[in-house]
């Protein structure tokens, strides 16, 4: 018996008490976002009754109440266990470790080609000062050295020592790498001295993207380029069959997991008050048709318990919500924006200061 089997709906909307025929559909298509159809619904109680699961109580003509039986309640516990055994295989459990998570995002196709594009953008020639801002444990810092070789310089900075340290570690053996620890809100460098500057996902999670724009529009040489990589995490949509539960669940991550979750779209304009001219921007939206590998991603059940416990979902929403997606056709997208911001070569740093 499947969760959105017509019998195994009405067995759960009967574990709280009896209802009749109406208020069993009512019941079902508060828990599914679907009616039974008269035939589907009638049929499957007649397949109940005939089982032993669920009785009749004395009633009025079609109106009779309907209960579980002591079978059907074992029956019901027996397959919601057996459901949430399969829903707990299906998600990781504990929350990965943050240098684990990024290595295992930059490993992925969408991973990959993103960077690869945000690459293409940079631009950069032998000899340039390239800077990547939030370089984490220095995904993007060997391909970097590679483009600037041999006469270049890579800076790489990021807020935190553990990543700073771990960066360093894996760019020992590249001596044009420079791993700072600084913050990009007040960057360690010289006014116009860097050609070249990046972000990858870390004006999301900034203070003040604004700062962190003019900060970096200060220490861009003239004809400099940066370009960002920054999701809107807005634009998650999961299918679900009602969209209200999978918006509950999106809503929750924009409004309390990520500080600066809509940046993405906000980035021309942001840059455009910063001083740069925004040419480009390139949309990159990754459709998951696989829910376990969205879920290495989008940690669905960490989430929407945490919705839950947030008040975003009801506990039992949360829990068909994951029921849902671990075991019907999957389907997720999600967009993030490569923009691309310039300097005009005949800009000074403080044009704007
Ligand atoms: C999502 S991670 C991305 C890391 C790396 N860019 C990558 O693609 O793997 C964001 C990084 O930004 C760093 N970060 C956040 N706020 C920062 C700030 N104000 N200054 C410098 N780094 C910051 C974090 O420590 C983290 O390493």
């Amino acid at each position: 018996m499947r969760t959105n089997d017509a019998q195994m709906l009405v067995l759960c909307t009967l574990a709280d008490g009896p209802l009749h025929g109406y208020a069993i559909n009512a019941a079902i298509e508060k828990l599914s976002g679907e009616r039974l159809g008269p035939g589907s619904l009638y049929g499957a109680l007649t397949r109940l009754e005939d089982k032993e699961l669920i009785e009749s109580l004395a009633g009025e003509g079609r109106q009779r109440p309907v209960r579980l039986t002591a079978k059907g309640r074992e029956v019901l516990e027996r397959e919601l266990r057996s459901m949430a055994e399969v829903t707990d295989r299906m998600f990781e459990a504990a929350v990965p470790d943050r240098i684990g998570y990024l290595d295992r995002l930059a490993g992925t196709d969408v991973g990959r080609s993103y960077k690869q594009l945000v690459l293409d953008e940079l631009d950069i020639r032998p000899g340039h000062t390239a800077l990547d801002m939030g370089c984490g444990p220095g995904t993007d810092l060997a391909a970097l050295a590679e483009a600037v070789t041999p006469s270049g310089t890579v800076i790489g900075i990021d807020a935190d020592p553990e990543m700073v340290d771990r960066a360093r570690g894996r760019t020992a053996d590249l001596p044009a790498v420079d791993v700072r620890l600084g913050d990009a809100h007040d960057l360690p460098l010289a006014d116009a001295s860097v050609d070249r500057a990046r972000t990858d996902r870390t004006l999301q999670h900034v203070t003040d993207p604004a700062q962190v724009l003019a900060e970096t529009r200060r220490v861009l040489r003239p004809g400099g380029r940066l370009v960002m990589a920054e999701p809107d995490w807005d634009s998650l949509a999961i299918d679900h069959p009602d969209p209200e539960v999978s918006r509950a669940y999106t809503r929750h991550i924009t409004d309390r997991i990520v500080r600066n979750a809509v940046i993405g779209r906000q980035l021309p304009r942001l840059a455009t008050e910063a001083g740069f001219a925004v040419p480009t921007v390139v949309p990159v939206t990754s459709v998951f048709r696989d829910v376990r590998s969205a879920d290495r991603i989008l940690g669905f059940q960490r989430n929407a318990e945490r919705a839950a416990a947030a008040g975003y979902l009801s506990e039992e929403a949360a829990r068909r919500f994951l029921d849902h997606l671990a075991e019907e056709p999957f389907f997720a997208a999600v967009t993030l924006y490569v923009v691309v911001a310039e300097v005009g070569e005949g800009a000074s740093a403080q044009a704007l200061s």
